[in-house]
């Protein structure tokens, strides 16, 4: 899937109100946000359409919305204070999702100026509007600005919603943000022009979510290699018992016949940091691929594992990773996904891009934030591009 979108810099905006969705669904606790990746990430877009002139209406969506008392968790003003504090502007928060409040906001704004609507799925709680794509709410949104929608919500882009393809669909023109045209570029050279060897390292716990990205990886890169909770099914497939480990049952067959196809392209860790109980503390040490005991799980790649990845990280000139490699949450099992960052920081001559919300987060919490060419803010978006799905949330916009 190439860009071939039109981008902001299509169009003149210039004392127009523009529509632009971002994807500010960032971690959040208590009002607290512990990663704004995400809003860092949309500020070229924000700022170039405020230089250009532009009127600029922000929505985004936060969380799932469900019912009333979602809404106190789940709104998204602490973010349009980071926002704010990011863009040292002034950011005016509208704490409602339609009507005569958020008109007049809009309608009373100067060139420059910034609204940020209130969560689009609070539109969900009566009859999922927003997650169902309803036909009134994406023209009524539209309807709010001077027909020309922005898209830079990469991490929504997999998404069919009123916010991203229901607006798009009642405006005028609808171009790509600067965060998507990068996500796509990156993403897209990585699978369908990369430069050689290309090193693609999967983790997470599931091998469920993985299946599709796995078998198009195993077609297109040099190497796959497998951490993260997913290998322990892989390791059943082998006949190795992995005790207190996390296996899907039914997707052994699955891994065995991945293994198959893939022959030597598939690199499975080999060695395990387990313990005998889901927790930082406990019984911790490091065993051999098949030497978990009874009671234990292992819950991180071990340090020949990391040395054994070393080894292909070093040789690879693009490098896709995603998923961590153990439960890098807690520190007795981040040395994994610490390693393999490492490796990644090493080889400065290697494009290397990382996706997924989990590892990207732990490249950022261990602090190798700036040791990657690219930092995908998709999750579930990234790893639909990479399966080879078109994203309704470009596939929306405007043909060059
Ligand atoms: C994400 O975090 O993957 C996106 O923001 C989409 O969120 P969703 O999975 O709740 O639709």
């Amino acid at each position: 899937m190439n860009l071939n979108k039109k981008t902001i810099k299509d169009i003149d905006v210039n004392g127009k109100k523009v529509l632009v969705r971002v994807d500010f669904n960032v971690p959040i606790k208590d009002g607290v946000i512990s990663n704004d990746n995400r809003i860092v990430a949309a500020l070229p877009t924000i700022n170039y359409l405020k230089n250009q002139g532009a009127k600029i209406v922000l929505f985004s969506h936060l969380g799932k919305v469900k019912e009333e008392t979602d809404k106190v968790s789940k709104t998204l003003e602490p973010i349009a204070l980071r926002l704010e504090e990011k863009l040292k502007t002034d950011v005016k928060f509208i704490n409602e999702t339609r009507g005569e409040k958020l008109e007049t906001a809009i309608n009373n704004m100067a060139s420059g100026d910034i609204v940020m609507v209130e969560n689009t799925r609070f539109e969900d709680i009566d009859g999922k509007k927003e997650s169902s794509n309803d036909k009134e709410l994406g023209k009524y949104w539209a309807s709010l600005g001077d027909g020309i929608f922005v898209n830079d919500a990469f991490g929504t882009a997999h998404r069919t919603h009123a916010s991203n393809v229901g607006i798009a669909s009642n405006s005028d023109v609808s171009v790509a943000g600067l965060l998507i045209e990068k996500e796509i570029e990156f993403l897209d050279k990585s699978v369908n022009n990369p430069k050689r060897p290309l090193v693609a390292i999967l983790g997470g716990s599931k091998v469920s979510d993985k299946i599709l990205v796995i078998e198009k990886l195993l077609d297109v890169a040099d190497y796959v290699l497998i951490g993260g909770g997913m290998r322990y099914t892989f390791m059943e497939a082998m006949g190795i018992d992995t005790k207190d480990s996390l296996v899907e049952i039914d997707k052994i067959e699955t891994a065995k016949k991945l293994m198959e196809k893939a022959g030597d392209k598939l690199v499975l860790s080999n060695d395990n940091v387990v313990n005998n109980q889901f927790a930082n503390e406990g019984d911790v040490k490091v065993v051999a691929a098949d030497g978990i005991e009874d009671g234990y799980m292992a819950l991180d790649i071990g340090p020949k594992s990391i040395e054994l990845f070393d080894k292909y990280i070093t040789d690879a000139k693009t490098v896709l990773w995603n998923g961590p490699m153990g439960v890098f949450e807690m520190s007795s099992f981040a040395n994994g996904t610490k390693g393999v960052c490492e490796s990644i920081a090493r080889n400065k001559e290697a494009i290397t891009i990382i996706g997924g919300g989990d590892s990207a987060a732990a490249a950022i919490d261990l602090g190798y934030a700036e040791d990657f060419t690219h930092i995908s803010t998709g999750g579930g978006a990234s790893l639909e591009f990479l399966e080879g799905k078109q994203l309704p949330g470009v596939v929306c916009l405007t043909d060059k």
